[in-house]
């Protein structure tokens, strides 16, 4: 069965940059969402160098060119399309993917990835 998650307006996150959001209420499952332009992916907000958060500020991600999510940690550079490590110290490994797409200018969750 298809479910779907609303988690995000895609216009409250930076162009080019990330944002922190929550799938449950209870705040367990990190979820950074990523936006270039009209487009979004999202990732599980754990690095797979350390398995602790990318980010050290809250909410607060460092990207690069709108290409990039680099980890606040050690510098691992994740690319935005298929969030696998370009540069650091986990070159090859990869975050892992939360299927979304963007609908009416939402981000959505959604078992069904249509590659957005
Ligand atoms: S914890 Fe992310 S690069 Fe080391």
């Amino acid at each position: 069965m298809m479910t779907a998650t609303a988690l995000c307006p895609l216009d409250d996150i930076p162009d080019g940059g990330g944002r922190q959001v929550s799938r449950d209420e209870a705040g367990e499952v990190a979820i950074v969402v990523l936006r270039r332009g009209d487009r979004a992916w999202a990732y599980r907000n754990v690095c797979p160098h350390f398995s602790i958060p990318l980010n050290y500020e809250p909410d607060t991600f460092w990207t690069y060119d709108g290409e990039h999510l680099m980890c606040a940690h050690h510098s691992a550079m994740f690319r935005f399309e298929d969030g696998v490590c370009v540069d650091g110290p986990c070159l090859g490994a990869a975050l892992t993917r939360v299927p979304v797409r963007v609908e009416a200018r939402m981000v959505i969750e959604s078992q069904e990835d249509d590659g957005l």
